[in-house]
Formats: structure tokens, C-alpha cells, sequence
């Protein structure tokens, strides 16, 4: 069973390999009558999971020939989109509107749509009706075949939609293209099996599957041995890590194994589950050297009634006594999270609940979202949907809440020596820098730009609530 699949694997992407050689064959016969090379332009919308899809797109169409811009009047447009919520769905309709009066004036445009949103029937058939002039779409599990696509369309001229329910397939060694050359995000997972009742995840992204331990090394290695030195390992549950695998590995031994590569310094991960976050786990990143302190752990509801609604399999106590064992073990992690606020039947009292949770945990940050109803989840058809008044209400009382606690927490290093990895230019002062605490808190110091990539020791001056001031 696995022989058949890693051999499926290799075969795909020698295929791939195949187009990718094909289209650049072609596309430098044109260059060399036109003397000028297509361009291309990538759109993401949503998570990390979506931006690393993206450095991966783009390592394929580089390769192709295609060079990158930063407008969306480009040869090639690519939206890769997002459907965890409502809005995320309207503001690619809003974009395409726009795109389709670029698109008229500029022969040849292909436009391509992929991505989370991709996954839902109603939505394509949506883009078929209101926007024709789309090209080619396909979704999440067949990100990997952007040339073939790329290939088809233009031998044929149709609209080709190309959409997958699930895969086994993990398609390795394809281009890509970082963004940034001393950090990576590398997938050690895809997919999710966790049906949190108001999530479509688990609906587009698919079942969970894991990537093998030593193909996870090995790009790891790669990208250390080309001058990486953070990588943040991705999936929707990094927790349960290695759990479908033909032979079970821990999500704690994988670290253990990415620790002991050389050259990488920094470990990230995220998201964690606190269901599945284990004490071996614990364990590990106390005794780590390299692993940020720092943890994503995204809380949904203070309210143990709402916990269980939301399929979440634990509850508020289980939770605070998760974030005591993490802090005895680690006192000076930085603790993140996500709240959700207005789930179906939340009343009065659940929400207390949550700012109860805020107020105890003492988060250094937290994305919080108003509940937007999912077709297709268990929690869009829940007869008890909150006003969206109350709903905008409460979620300002949190934004408030999480304001001054946050303020508090992630303010307690000012004063100290910390290792800063320098990330920019300042946006805003090209005579300063901009780098990361191990605990993802941002610095901003004064510095030559020679230092981008580097890790270095920074005194934290002064603290503005969700970032320092710092001295080198
Ligand atoms: N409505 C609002 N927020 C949602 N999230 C996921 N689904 C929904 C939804 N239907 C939030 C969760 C998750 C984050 C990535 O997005 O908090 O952790
Ligand atoms: Fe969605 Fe829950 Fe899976 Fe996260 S764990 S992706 S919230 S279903």
C-alpha cells in the first residue's frame, strides 16, 4: 500500500516535471519573437496553509518563465482563496468583478481561480454564470498540476475546471519559490478529521494525511543546507501528527528529529489542537533549544456548553489546566489564540464564560471572529442563530477585554536582552529594522539592513502593547 503510493507520488511529479518543461520550451520560442516574458500575479486570501500553496504556485510558474508582478493587469492572475468565513467569499466576487474589465483590455490575460473556495459546488457554479471570462479552476488537492492546467487551457481555450473531492496523493520535489530566503513554512500535514460543527475545513481541505517523516527531513535539510534558518511546520492540527501514518510517529518525535538538524535554529509550528496537545509534547519543547516559545492555541468559546456544541472535545476546565501544565513547564511562553464569538445559542452566560477564560489566561494576542454560517456544517442548520447585533456587541466587548490583558502580557519583557531574528526594513523607517522575539512578538530597532536573516541579541526598550522598541 505505501510502495503503490510513494511510487503514484514519484510518478506525478515526474509528469508534472513534465509540463512544467514543456510550457518553458514554448514560452521561450515566444520570447525569443516578442522579446518580452510573461507575467504573472498571485492573489492569496486566508491562512499560512494558503501562502506556502502560493510560494508553491509560484515556484512552478517562475519555472515556467513567467515573471512575477506586483499589479493584477498581468498575463496570468491567480486567486487563491479562502472560505472559512463569509466575507472571505465576497471579497473575491468583489475582486473578479474588477478583474474582468482588466481582463478586456488585455489579450491573452488568463485568469485561474483555486483555493479553499474552490471546494464548494454552489461557489463555481456561481463563477460559471456571473463570471465567465475565468479561465481555469481547480482546488486544493490539485494544486500541483498548475502547468498541466496551464497546458490544457491553452491547447484547448475552454474554461477548465478541474476539482477534486479528496487525495492520497502528496506530490513531492516540485518547484518552489520563497518568499523569504532565511524562513519556510514546510506542510507536515494536510487536511483535517476534527469536524469542529461550524468549520468547512475539514469539507475542503479534506481527511488528514501526513506527510513521511523523512520527506519532511529531507526538505528541511534542503532548505538549511540553502540558508534557512525558521521553518514553521504547517497543518490544521499539528498534534495529531503521524497518527495515519503506516507507522505511527508523534508529532514530539518529529520535533526532535528537526531539532537535531544543523544550520536550522528556530522551530515554529502551528495550529495546535488543545485536545491532542500532548505531555510528551510538553516535554519536548521545554527541553528544546531551538523550538519558539510560543503556541497557537485557539480557544473558540469560554463555554464548556458551547465546547461541546462546537465538537471541540474539551472544555473550559480542561483547557486552563492545559495552559497551568504548559506555563509550570515554560513559564515565559507566549500563549495565542482564536475565539469565535456568537455561535449558534450563545447566551449572556457562555460569553462571560469567555471573557472569564481572557481575563485568567492572560493571552499575548488572539484573532477573534464573528460566527459566519457555513453551508453544509453542522451549526448553519442549529435553529438558535445569535442576532447579528448582539453578536457585533459582544464581539466588541471582547476586542476590549483582549486589549488590556494583551497589553499586559505580551508588554512583560521590556527591559530584557532577547535573540531577535531580523525579518525587513522597517516599513515605515528604512533607518530601522524589524525582527521576532522567539515568542513572534515583533522589534523594531535601528540598523543596517546587512542584518536581515540574522539572529541577534536586541535590548527591548520600550513596550507599545503588540510590539517592542528595541536597542542592538
Ligand atoms: N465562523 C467564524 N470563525 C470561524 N473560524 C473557523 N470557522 C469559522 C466560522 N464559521 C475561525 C476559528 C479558527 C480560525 C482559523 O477561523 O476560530 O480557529
Ligand atoms: Fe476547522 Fe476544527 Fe479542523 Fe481547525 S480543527 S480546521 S477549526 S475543523
Amino acid at each position: 500500500m505505501i510502495n503503490e503510493n510513494t511510487n503514484a507520488n514519484e510518478l506525478e511529479a515526474a509528469r508534472q516535471l513534465g509540463f512544467i518543461n514543456e510550457l518553458r520550451a514554448r514560452f521561450e520560442l515566444e520570447y525569443q519573437k516578442t522579446g518580452r516574458r510573461k507575467t504573472y500575479h498571485i492573489e492569496t486570501f486566508g491562512c499560512q496553509m494558503n501562502a506556502h500553496d502560493s510560494e508553491k504556485m509560484s515556484g512552478i510558474l517562475k519555472q515556467i518563465g513567467y515573471v512575477e508582478t506586483d499589479t493584477e493587469d498581468a498575463d496570468f492572475v491567480l486567486y487563491n482563496t479562502c472560505t472559512v468565513r463569509e466575507n472571505a467569499n465576497n471579497r473575491v466576487y468583489g475582486r473578479l468583478g474588477t478583474l474582468g474589465t482588466i481582463k478586456k483590455n488585455h489579450p491573452g490575460m488568463i485568469v485561474a481561480l483555486c483555493g479553499c473556495m474552490m471546494q464548494e459546488e454552489a461557489v463555481v457554479e456561481k463563477i460559471k454564470t456571473s463570471f465567465p471570462f475565468v479561465d481555469i479552476i481547480f482546488g486544493t488537492h490539485n494544486i500541483f498540476k498548475l502547468a498541466e492546467l496551464i497546458q490544457t487551457h491553452l491547447d484547448s481555450d475552454r474554461m477548465i475546471i478541474d476539482l477534486w473531492k479528496d487525495t492520497d496523493l502528496i506530490v513531492e520535489n516540485l518547484p518552489n519559490d520563497r518568499k523569504y530566503p532565511f524562513k519556510a513554512g514546510v506542510n507536515i500535514m494536510f487536511g483535517c478529521n476534527n469536524f469542529c460543527s461550524y468549520c468547512i475545513v475539514p469539507y475542503v481541505r479534506g481527511r488528514e494525511r501526513s506527510r513521511n517523516p523523512q520527506d519532511i527531513i529531507n526538505e528541511i535539510k534542503a532548505l538549511a543546507a540553502d540558508g534557512v534558518i525558521e521553518v514553521m511546520l504547517l497543518g490544521q492540527n499539528v498534534n495529531s501528527y503521524g497518527k495515519t501514518l503506516e507507522k505511527p510517529v508523534s508529532f514530539a518525535q518529529l520535533l526532535e528529529q528537526v531539532e537535531k538538524i544543523d544550520g536550522i535554529e528556530r522551530i515554529r509550528f502551528m495550529t495546535s489542537h488543545p485536545k491532542d496537545l500532548s505531555d510528551e509534547l510538553i516535554e519536548v519543547m521545554k527541553n528544546s533549544k531551538k523550538i519558539c516559545r510560543h503556541l497557537h492555541l485557539p480557544l473558540q468559546s469560554g463555554s464548556s456548553r458551547l465546547l461541546k456544541l462546537m465538537n471541540r472535545r474539551y472544555t473550559k476546565e480542561d483547557y486552563l489546566s492545559l495552559v497551568e501544565k504548559i506555563r509550570n513547564a515554560m513559564p515565559d511562553i507566549s500563549l495565542t489564540t482564536d475565539i469565535i464569538v456568537g455561535f449558534p445559542g450563545e447566551t449572556e452566560e457562555d460569553f462571560e464564560d469567555t471573557l472569564d477564560v481572557v481575563r485568567r489566561v492572560g493571552f499575548d494576542s488572539a484573532f477573534t471572529f464573528i460566527y459566519s454560517k457555513r453551508a453544509g456544517t453542522p451549526a448553519a442548520t442549529m435553529k438558535e442563530q445569535v442576532d447579528e447585533e448582539l453578536a457585533k456587541e459582544r464581539f466588541n466587548r471582547l476586542l476590549k477585554e483582549i486589549q488590556q490583558s494583551c497589553t499586559i502580557a505580551s508588554g512583560r519583557h521590556v527591559h530584557s536582552w532577547q535573540k531577535v531574528l531580523v525579518e525587513e526594513v522597517n516599513r515605515q523607517d528604512p533607518d530601522y529594522l524589524t525582527g521576532r522575539l522567539s515568542n513572534n512578538i515583533l522589534v523594531h530597532f535601528a540598523g543596517d539592513k546587512s542584518l536581515i536573516g540574522k539572529i541577534v541579541d536586541v535590548y527591548l526598550e520600550e513596550s507599545k502593547g503588540f510590539y517592542y522598541m528595541g536597542r542592538l
